[in-house]
This record gives structure tokens, C-alpha cells and sequence, in this order.
């Protein structure tokens, strides 16, 4: 039912250029719900809570697929302060979706409060610290790490080493408990799986990358 919503949203008429949003949108859930899963093991998460967080990290910005028409086709990439507000709205939407489709409490307010900042200077609610679901902090750090790793239309991926001290730069926005625990994670022997998932979609050939490569941007 949730696929037939996502291809619902998804025009026939449109080109190559939709198709690769779709597709670079499942890969960051997908990297984003191996993340999740792991880190809440190393936080010592039952195995059920594990297993929900996998699928927060899949879904959490399932509310950008709504946009994606707004968002995706954009020629520059500068956003104006009209385009942040849709951007802002994302959360909300995505719980929207979710809860039509019955998803857990869990989920709902793991994907609500994705963008949560710990110092309270996030969205959509400006929660500060505990006040943030725990899943919301899990999924903020998680889905950060995921969009630094990785190739953007921007620019290129950063190196896992790059990737970390950015984090570290910006570690207010994180619960300093759960970050040490991702620490542990990405120094772990079992992060090789998620190193080969990362290489293998830095490697796919979106048309967008190829004006990436070709330094335009
Ligand atoms: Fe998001």
C-alpha cells in the first residue's frame, strides 16, 4: 500500500531525471535503516526496537516524495526561504503518510522529530534534549552521516574520516550518549557491510552525477 502511495507520486511522464530521485532517495533509507539498526544494537535496544528503527530509517523522509516535484526539479541550488519552509514541512507530512498506513508510535515520532535538533534549535518542534524522542536523536545523527557519505548533486561524497570531524563540528545538534555509541559503530568490524552498501551506490550512474563529475558544480 505504501508503494503504491510512493508510485502515486510518481508521474509517468516524467524522465530519467525523476526515476534517479527515486532511486537515490531508497538508497539513502536504505543506508540510513542499516545505520539506525545498528547503532540502537550498540545502544543495547531489544531486538524489536532494532528491527522498528530499521524501518524509521527506511521511511523517514518518505514526506520529501511528496515535494519531490517542488524539490527535485530545481535547476539551481540555492534554496529561497519559500522553498525551506516546504523543506521544514517534510516531517509532518511523512508522519501523515505513515500513520494512514497504521505504522507504529514508534516510527511516527522517530520520523517527526528526524530533524530535531539536541540544542533545541531544530524542527519542527525546537525540542531540546530528552524532550526528543529517542528514536528522532537515533534517526538525526543517522541520516547526517548518511548525506555527508555520500555523493550529493552538489558535490561529492566525503571520506568516512571527513565525514566524522563534520559531525563532530556539529555535535551540539546530537545526544553526546548516542553519538559516542555511533562512534563505536563506524569503528566496528561489522561497519564493512555498510562501507561496501555506500561504495556500491556512490558508483551508480545518475544523469545528475554526470554533470557532477563533469565539475559543474
Ligand atoms: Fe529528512
Amino acid at each position: 500500500m505504501l508503494l503504491q502511495e510512493t508510485l502515486d507520486l510518481y508521474e509517468p511522464e516524467n524522465d530519467t531525471a525523476m526515476e534517479d530521485d527515486l532511486e537515490e532517495a531508497i538508497d539513502h533509507g536504505i543506508l540510513v535503516s542499516k545505520l539506525a539498526f545498528l547503532l540502537s544494537k550498540e545502544m543495547e535496544m531489544d531486538e524489536n526496537y532494532c528491527y522498528t528503527m530499521a524501518v524509521a530509517g527506511m521511511v523517514h523522509d518518505i514526506g520529501k516524495l511528496k515535494l519531490g516535484q517542488f524539490l527535485y526539479k530545481r535547476s539551481n541550488n540555492t534554496l529561497t526561504v519559500e522553498e525551506m519552509k516546504y523543506i521544514r514541512m517534510h516531517p509532518a507530512i511523512g508522519y501523515e503518510i505513515l500513520k494512514k498506513y497504521k505504522y507504529d508510535d514508534t516510527i511516527l515520532e522517530s520520523v517527526y522529530h528526524h530533524h530535531e535538533n539536541y540544542d533545541g534549535t531544530g524542527y519542527p518542534d525546537n525540542l531540546k534534549e530528552s524532550a526528543i524522542p529517542i528514536g528522532g536523536r537515533i534517526l538525526r545523527i543517522c541520516d547526517v552521516y548518511a548525506a555527508l557519505i555520500s555523493d550529493r548533486r552538489y558535490r561529492s561524497a566525503f571520506n568516512q574520516e571527513t565525514a566524522i570531524n563534520l559531525l563532530i563540528e556539529e555535535v551540539k545538534n546530537f545526544d553526546m550518549g548516542i553519538f559516542l555509541a555511533f562512534l563505536r559503530v563506524v569503528h566496528s568490524e561489522k561497519f564493512s557491510d555498510v562501507n561496501n552498501f555506500v561504495h556500491e551506490i556512490n558508483k551508480k550512474n545518475y544523469s545528475w552525477r554526470k554533470i557532477l563529475h563533469d565539475g559543474y558544480y
